[in-house]
């Protein structure tokens, strides 16, 4: 019966993170740096909240869009942080992790046939959804121009089937993100043109060199801001993500939403509040964390003649494998294999990404420094074979 299974699913495959993930998962002693969650706890006045919300009984159906007080929440917290205007009446829905949000946007705005420019290398959770909806995902090439997709990049790439931009920032797997003239530039490319952005800003929180800005503050009516507690308040379990858009394009993504899954978890949502209202500045203390470890890889990644560049944000690196002259997933596959280091081939982020690994840093010191030394020995050891 496999024959009849829709030729779009068929095509797509499962991410090449996971797909790395399981294969070491055969090496004993092996140090995993390849997966993308925050290694802290759930905040414990957040998970209390939550075991009163099953004691209360707050097991129903909620709104569609989630409870009010908590779209009320989100919108008071991007508009503090990142001076964002929406309206938590329409403007705003609780969504199943952003993964549900990058899907109920792109399902609601695409059709067979349209563009979606996105960088490259990316998070791999975009293509598939785009091709679900008959898309054509265009990767750019960001490799020479510091992992920025620009305005200057996106300009040779519109055409007349353009019909959404994806901006991931601060990205996975590099990190980088982009500044507020770099957005502003942007927006004033792509205002009054019929394309939309979507701005995945999951790590906003985990920004370390400067403030996060969001491109919804420049071009407010072309815009879908994304972004949740999964990164910020290391909630990757509870799936709670939210997503902000005018009224005119959220009541359209707000059916979409609905027959897909009616609404986020009620316990979720109650946990989700306190982590917006109490725990509003909970990511701050892992952030410093964060960037003590980011600084560490990095210097020791720098002295092991590794070009890498620093990123702003997220806890990822992307370093240059080139110097080896392998497949990334050959590179990668070796490491696991013969040093006992897992690391996620940069292939598997568009075909942009290879020639490079990511590196995960949310990971505690002690695994850290015991990856780096195990990845130094690996190191000289292949240079003397060069
Ligand atoms: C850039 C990016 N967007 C979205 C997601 C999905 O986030 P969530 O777990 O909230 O669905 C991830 C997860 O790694 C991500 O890296």
């Amino acid at each position: 019966m496999e024959h009849l299974i829709n030729q779009n699913v068929r095509n797509i495959t499962i991410s090449g993170i996971r797909q790395f993930f399981h294969l070491v998962q055969q090496f004993d002693d092996i140090i995993s740096l390849t997966i993308g969650q925050p290694d802290f706890p759930t905040p414990d006045h957040v998970k209390e909240s939550a075991k009163k919300g099953i004691d209360e009984d707050f097991t129903t159906y909620t709104h569609n869009a989630g409870f009010f007080e908590l779209r009320e929440a989100a919108c008071q917290f991007v508009h503090k942080k990142y001076q964002l205007e929406y309206d938590p009446h329409d403007e705003v829905i609780v969504t199943i992790g952003a993964s549900q949000a990058i899907d109920i946007t792109l399902r609601t705005i695409l059709e067979p046939g349209v563009e979606v420019l996105l960088p490259g290398p990316v998070y791999p959770g975009y293509e598939p959804i785009i091709r679900l909806c008959g898309g054509q995902p265009v990767h750019i090439d960001t490799t020479n121009n510091g992992f920025k997709l620009t305005a200057s990049l996106i300009e040779r790439h519109l055409t007349n089937k353009t019909r959404c931009i994806i901006l991931p920032y601060p990205s996975n797997p590099t990190g980088v993100s982009l500044t507020e003239d770099e957005l502003k530039e942007i927006a004033n490319l792509i205002r009054g043109k019929n394309i939309f952005i979507l701005s995945d800003e999951i790590y906003s929180e985990l920004t370390y060199s400067q403030k996060h800005t969001s491109i919804g503050q420049f071009l407010r009516e072309q815009t879908i801001v994304i972004n949740g507690l999964s990164k910020s308040h290391s909630m990757t379990g509870w799936r709670i993500g939210f997503l902000f858009a005018p009224k005119t394009l959220a009541k359209h993504i707000l059916k979409v939403h609905q027959y897909n899954v009616s609404c986020a978890s009620s316990i979720s949502q109650k946990a989700a509040y306190e982590a917006l209202t109490a725990g509003e500045n909970d990511a701050e203390k892992m952030a410093v964390e964060y960037k003590k470890r980011l600084h560490y890889v990095y210097d020791r990644l720098h002295h092991l003649g590794i070009q890498v560049i620093k990123p702003d944000g997220a806890f990822y690196l992307f370093p240059s494998i080139h110097q080896f002259q392998q497949s990334s997933f050959d590179f990668a596959l070796e490491l696991a294999r013969e040093a006992r280091v897992a690391v996620v081939p940069g292939s598997a982020f568009s075909p942009y990404g290879e020639g490079f690994i990511r590196l995960s840093y949310a990971y505690s010191f002690e695994q850290l420094e015991e990856a780096l030394n195990r990845l130094e020995t690996y190191i000289s050891k292949k240079r003397k074979l060069i």
